[in-house]
């Protein structure tokens, strides 16, 4: 297919990064969860105790920092931050509360979205996140905007977690999530917005095997 970008955002909890990497692998291609690079440089600042307010220190952090996705076949997205394995370090309520500081620093997004330029010029990839398709790869050959209701998003976050023998706080994780969409959609540089030449999906009442082959379907179509 030569080189090729594929963009799939949407709000939290609507399976955009398995069904990213499920179809880069699928495709073939890489897979880059933009998430995890937001959730790493937080991890780094609170571990620091930089000032989450303090945008100058949070940019200056940014450009002191490497991080690194390692995409082996077969195994969780690996995510180093400056060579230290973070996977499951970055997935804490901790992180996922405070990475909005982060994210709604535009200097700091600067430099995520050079990084994440340079990864896609790099290498074909299927990236998941809020603003690929409307800022980071405006030009991608494919934008896949993937929503689902509030409550749907709720519930499959609840259920991540109990899979994962996590004991959860129902009305507290609404909560949040209804905290995180609002940070989301607000924010004046890079908000989660639908691009104009997006394909949408509803995964409300689609499995994420249909998902996937949904986003086939469309790839196969236009090729
Ligand atoms: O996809 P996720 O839930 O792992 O993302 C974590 C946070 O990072 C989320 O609150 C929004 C932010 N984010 C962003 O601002 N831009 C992106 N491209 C990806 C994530």
């Amino acid at each position: 297919m030569g080189h090729l970008v594929i963009a799939v955002d949407g709000p939290a909890g609507a399976g955009k990064s398995t069904v990213a990497k499920r179809l880069a692998k699928r495709l073939g291609l890489g897979f880059m969860d933009t998430g995890a690079m937001y959730r790493a440089l937080t991890l780094k600042a609170l571990r620091r105790g930089t000032k989450l307010e303090d945008a100058e220190a949070l940019v200056a952090l940014a450009h002191e920092t490497a991080i690194d996705l390692v995409d082996e076949a077969g195994r969780p997205l690996k995510v180093l931050l400056d060579g230290e394995d973070v996977s499951d370090a970055i997935r804490t309520p901790e992180v996922t509360n405070n990475t909005f500081y982060i994210a709604r620093t535009p200097g700091v997004r600067a430099v995520m979205v050079e990084w994440q330029r340079r990864m896609g010029e790099k290498q074909s990839l299927v990236g998941d996140g809020r603003d690929l398709g409307t800022v980071v790869f405006p030009n991608a050959a494919f934008k896949f905007y993937l929503d689902a209701d509030f409550d749907v998003r709720c519930q499959r976050r609840i259920d991540e977690l109990r899979a994962k023998g996590v004991a959860v706080d129902e009305a507290a994780l609404k909560r949040d999530l209804a905290e995180r969409d609002h940070a989301d959609f607000t924010r004046k540089v890079g908000p989660l917005k639908k691009a104009e030449d997006a394909i949408i999906i509803d995964s409300t009442n689609m499995t994420i095997d249909e998902v996937v082959e949904a986003l086939v379907q469309h790839i196969h179509k236009q090729k």
